[in-house]
């Protein structure tokens, strides 16, 4: 099932490695069991409807939640429920699904917030200089306050504020959530030439499977809580059961549920 690494990524270690990881929340095992990998350089995608256990996972990584089991590293180093802000330090931040910003700071001083750990002034005047540059309209807001922001604006300054830490791996979940399609195509082109530009590897969790699949190198199904299918993003596009569970292509009529049965065959 697995596949050669994809030929986009800078080199073959990984950054981020999860194994056997197990959730849940109280009785409810909402992980069980993912492995998967991160290797430097590329955008890794987890794609899942929602209550798959998307948004789970990546609050496993960076420390929110504790896993029951298995093991997470990060840079060779082993960071299975570590605290949050040791983990922030090692160059893993995290942008949470809703987009929190600090609603009565301007967006300039959430921008800072993100850099609080930085002791390299001249490089987090750069990297502000960066941000903006990504996404004008924050330059224009500056001095506004984060809660006054469109909800696309919101995400540009989550995503910024991320940046902002200088991180090695950022966690991304569902940017595309509550936001038009056309805003969503623009925030995910900023999100391939962060990468591209500044190296910055990232991981990130969607439903919107087009989307994902396009900007990302290497992916991911999760149903359930579980792994279910990982290859190339090139590949996973190609492949009928995507196109047509999670690209909105699926057949109609009768010959549409026949191959539902015979072409859902991956568990
Ligand atoms: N705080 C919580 N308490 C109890 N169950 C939760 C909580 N958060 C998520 N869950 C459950 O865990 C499963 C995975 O949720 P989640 O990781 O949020 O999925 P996704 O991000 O893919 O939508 C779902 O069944 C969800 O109902
Ligand atoms: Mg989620």
């Amino acid at each position: 099932m697995s596949a050669a690494p994809p030929s986009t990524a800078g080199g073959d270690a990984p950054v981020l490695k999860l194994l056997n990881v197990e959730s849940a929340y109280g009785p409810i095992k909402a992980i069980r069991g993912v492995s998967l990998k991160v290797r430097r350089g590329e955008i890794a995608t987890v794609l899942g409807s929602n209550g798959a256990g998307k948004t789970t996972i990546l609050k496993t990584i960076s420390g929110i939640i504790d896993p029951r089991k298995g093991s997470i590293e990060f840079k060779g180093q082993n960071i299975t429920a570590r605290d949050p802000a040791f983990i922030v330090q090692q160059g893993l931040s995290h942008v949470p699904e809703g987009r929190e910003v600090f609603p009565l700071l301007s967006v300039h001083d959430n921008l800072l917030m993100g850099a609080y750990t930085r002791k390299d002034r001249d490089g987090v005047a750069r990297d502000m200089e960066a941000v903006y540059g990504y996404f004008p309209i924050l330059k224009e807001r500056t001095a506004q306050d984060a809660g006054l922001l469109s909800g696309g604006q919101q995400q540009m300054l989550s995503i910024s504020r991320a940046i902002m830490a200088a991180p090695d791996l950022i966690l991304l979940d569902e940017p595309s959530l509550g936001l038009s399609p056309k805003l969503t195509k623009e925030i995910f082109e900023i999100v391939v030439r962060i990468n591209r530009e500044r190296g910055t590897t990232i991981l990130l969790v969607e439903q919107n499977a087009n989307m994902a699949l396009n900007a990302a190198d290497y992916g991911y199904v999760l149903e359930n809580g579980r792994i279910v299918m990982e290859d190339t993003c090139a590949r996973l596009r190609e492949k009928e059961d995507i196109k047509e569970f999670y690209l909105g292509m699926k057949e109609t009529g009768q010959r549409g549920e026949r191959r539902w049965k015979k072409k859902k065959n991956w568990r």
